[in-house]
Formats: structure tokens, C-alpha cells, sequence
């Protein structure tokens, strides 16, 4: 097919974006990375308050020799558009529910940054828009879609039981607020807690992803010494222990510091033996099995999907492990051109979304469950949590 026949109207499902900052840029980018792939999303729409991001994030479109999609400051503008199927919605948190409900309501597909929304009962309000409209509720969690935690799953799936995992992640609202330029990550109002809805909706997924659900969720906060807050959403520091479904127990330590390297590791005890994890948002990670020989995220993955082809792994079970989709400069390494390419599958309707409306819930519902534990000093059981918000499991 020539590109003229693919870009022409009618062919792939279309998409705007909503939001056309930082992250936003990195869904346009992973769209034009997957153009090549069936099926595809056709950008037609770009929305940002601030239209001068949006045209910048057109601009990348006809760069790649895609065309331009259209520009507008009102997302009200996108729901009336019947030639539009899908929205990928990449808003500060807050904004999230309401966008993500009136696009459902309308008869789009969403697809919706992490984390799902700023609490619980804005989640079973939008898990409720898809079920009734019939429509694909997705999460862009991207970090379980980096080649290197498909392999770490890859290692526990034929490891045997997991003991323990102790996660020890640093990073920096100051360098994160400055990079993104995002002003909005240490509101609480905005984006939740930084530590446990902005960070810690990573990490929470990841347990899910590596070890199963979790049963209860004891936390507590820590404060740097100026700090007059006790407001454990304003904590630079949460400590937490999980106890999983499975019987694992995860160590959690969840800190925010200037003076440190951002960065994380992770130990799996495993009943006779270990995995140790490098891999943090890593795309290079490096694993050393209970056999103590050392391999490297791709050594993994090719032992697991000789036979794959770049492009169908999307598709595959969530057990399997991944290797990578993209190659290792490729922009689309972070693992959002995955959740991208598999939303794309979704609205054609040839695939379904690894993360739900309600497994976003499920994730949202152990970040929650930190501040909460953090505030009362006793264990929350997170299903208790979605129970009370009407979240059917
Ligand atoms: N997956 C990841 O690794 C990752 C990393 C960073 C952020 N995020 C998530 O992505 C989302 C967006 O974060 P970001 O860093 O891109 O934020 P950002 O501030 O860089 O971008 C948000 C954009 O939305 C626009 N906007 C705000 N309200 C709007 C409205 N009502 N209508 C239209 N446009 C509006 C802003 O002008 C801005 O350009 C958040 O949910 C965040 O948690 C995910």
C-alpha cells in the first residue's frame, strides 16, 4: 500500500490527543513510530489550551511525512466530531475524569495517561462510562512494557514462588517539576500525592504485574525537616509493606530527593534463591537468576520469543515476556509506543487492552491505600477501597 492509500480518509482508525505536553509530545511521537504497524491510528486531532504545544506537537506529524493533524484549545470541540473514533487523553491528573467521561459518552475509545484519575470514585465513574457505552477504557502504563520488566516476569514466571521483593526507588519533584515543566506535580489537588499517584502508580502496577494482586497496604510517611505539613501527600518519603494475595511481601521504600541520582533497584527473594533488577525505567536492565549468572534484559527476552516478530508481541499474554518492540534508539523505547500500538488493536477491535478501566482502578486503589495508611497508622485493604467506590471486580 502506497502512502498516499494509507493516509487516505477511511483508512486506520482516527485519534486526537488531548494534552500536548510532555508526555503528550511522547504519545505523538509513539504514533508516527507505529504507523508502519496494522492496525494504526490516524492522528486528525491535537488539543492543548495552549495551542502553541499543540502545533509543535503537529509539526512532528509533517516532519515524519504524516498529515498535519488539526489544532484546537477546547476538548469540546473533539466530542461532536463523529469522524473521530478514539481519544488518548494526556492531561494533568485532575482532568482526567471529566475529559475521559464526556469522550466515552460520546462514543470514543480512551486511552488514558497513568494514573487512571485522582481517586477512586472519578475511576468507577469512568469504568462505568465505558461498560455502558460499550468502548475501550485503556491505561498508557508504560513501565511493566519496558523490555526490562517483561524480562524480570519473564525470570519469576520460571523462577518459582516469589518470597519477598524489596523496591527502593529516588526520585525528585524539583527535577521532575523542572524537566517536565510541569508545575502541577506538587499539587496535591492536581496530581495527588507525588510520591504515590505521580510515582508510586508505577511502582503499584509493576507489583501487580510481577507478583499478582495485593491484599493490604501499611505505610508510613516521612518528612523533610522544614517540612510543617504532616500531610502525608506532601511526604518526601513513604515506607511501605505489601502483603500480596500469593502470600509475597513487598518491601517498598518510595522517597523524593534533590541531592540524589534518580534511580531504583529491586531484589525478588525467591524460595531457593534470587533475582536481582538493575531496571528501574531502565530500557538496559540487567537480571542475575538464583543460578547467579548475570544476563542482560535482551539475553532474556530472546530466550522467550525466538519466534516473535517485531510488532506482534503486543498481542501476546500479559505472563509472556516481551522483548522489546522498538529498537534501542528508538524513541518509543519507554514502552508508551506498546501501550499505543496495543490501543490501536483495541479500537479495531482485533485485540483487548492489557490494563482496563478497572485494573487502572486496581493500581489507583494500593496508591491510595499508601496515603491512607500513612494518615491513620493501620493497614488498608485495597478491595475494601474499591468496594466502598462501587467498583465492581
Ligand atoms: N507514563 C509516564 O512515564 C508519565 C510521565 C510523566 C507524566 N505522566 C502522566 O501524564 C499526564 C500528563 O503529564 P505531563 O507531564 O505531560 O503534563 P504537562 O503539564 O507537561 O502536559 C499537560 C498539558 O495539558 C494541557 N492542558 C491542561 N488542562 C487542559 C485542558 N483542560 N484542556 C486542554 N489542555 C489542557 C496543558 O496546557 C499541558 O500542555 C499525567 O497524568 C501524568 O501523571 C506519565
Amino acid at each position: 500500500m502506497s502512502r498516499g492509500e494509507r493516509d487516505a480518509p477511511g483508512n486506520g482508525h482516527t485519534v486526537a490527543i488531548v494534552g500536548c505536553g510532555s508526555m503528550g509530545e511522547r504519545h505523538a511521537r509513539a504514533i508516527i513510530a507505529t504507523d508502519h504497524l496494522e492496525p494504526r491510528l490516524r492522528a486528525t486531532h491535537l488539543c492543548d489550551r495552549d495551542t502553541a504545544r499543540a502545533d509543535r506537537v503537529a509539526a512532528l506529524f509533517a516532519q515524519a511525512g504524516l498529515p498535519r493533524p488539526s489544532v484546537t484549545a477546547r476538548a469540546e470541540d473533539l466530542f461532536a466530531d463523529e469522524g473521530l473514533d478514539s481519544v488518548i487523553v494526556v492531561l494533568p491528573t485532575a482532568a482526567h475524569h471529566e475529559v475521559c467521561v464526556r469522550a466515552l459518552r460520546s462514543g470514543k475509545h480512551v486511552l488514558v495517561e497513568k494514573p487512571l484519575a485522582l481517586n477512586l470514585e472519578q475511576a468507577s465513574a469512568m469504568v462505568g462510562a465505558a461498560e455502558r457505552g460499550g468502548r475501550v477504557l485503556s491505561v498508557a502504563e508504560n513501565y511493566r512494557r519496558v523490555g526490562a520488566n517483561r524480562a524480570l516476569r519473564g525470570l519469576l514466571d520460571r523462577s518459582g514462588d516469589v518470597v519477598s521483593m524489596s523496591t527502593d526507588i529516588v526520585c525528585s519533584l524539583g527535577r521532575d517539576t523542572r524537566h517536565n515543566a510541569a508545575d502541577w506535580y506538587g499539587d496535591p489537588d492536581i496530581a495527588g500525592a507525588y510520591l504515590a499517584h505521580e510515582m508510586g502508580a508505577h511502582e503499584m502496577d509493576l507489583v501487580r504485574f510481577l507478583l499478582g494482586e495485593v491484599e493490604s497496604v501499611y505505610c508510613v510517611p516521612g518528612f523533610p525537616p522544614h517540612e510543617d505539613s504532616r500531610d502525608p501527600r506532601r511526604a518526601n518519603g513513604l515506607f511501605a509493606l505489601l502483603r500480596c494475595v500469593s502470600g509475597a511481601v513487598v518491601q517498598m521504600n518510595l522517597r523524593s530527593r534533590d541531592d540524589e541520582s534518580p534511580g531504583g533497584s529491586r531484589r525478588i527473594v525467591l524460595e531457593d534463591g534470587h533475582v536481582l533488577s538493575g531496571a528501574w525505567e531502565v530500557w538496559d536492565g540487567w537480571h542475575r537468576a538464583r543460578d547467579g549468572v548475570r544476563t542482560t534484559t535482551d539475553e532474556v527476552l530472546a530466550a522467550h520469543t525466538d519466534t516473535a516478530e517485531s510488532g506482534t508481541d503486543a498481542a501476546a499474554p500479559a505472563h509472556q515476556p516481551l522483548r522489546p518492540l522498538f529498537a534501542r534508539d528508538d524513541v518509543a523505547r519507554s514502552g508508551t509506543a506498546s501501550a499505543v500500538h496495543e490501543f490501536a488493536q483495541a479500537v479495531a477491535g482485533t485485540g483487548t487492552p492489557e490494563i482496563d478501566g478497572v485494573d487502572g482502578a486496581r493500581t489507583l486503589a494500593l496508591c491510595e491505600s499508601l496515603i491512607l495508611s500513612a494518615r491513620t497508622g493501620v493497614p488498608v485493604f485495597p478491595e475494601d477501597l474499591l468496594h466502598d467506590a462501587g467498583i465492581r471486580l
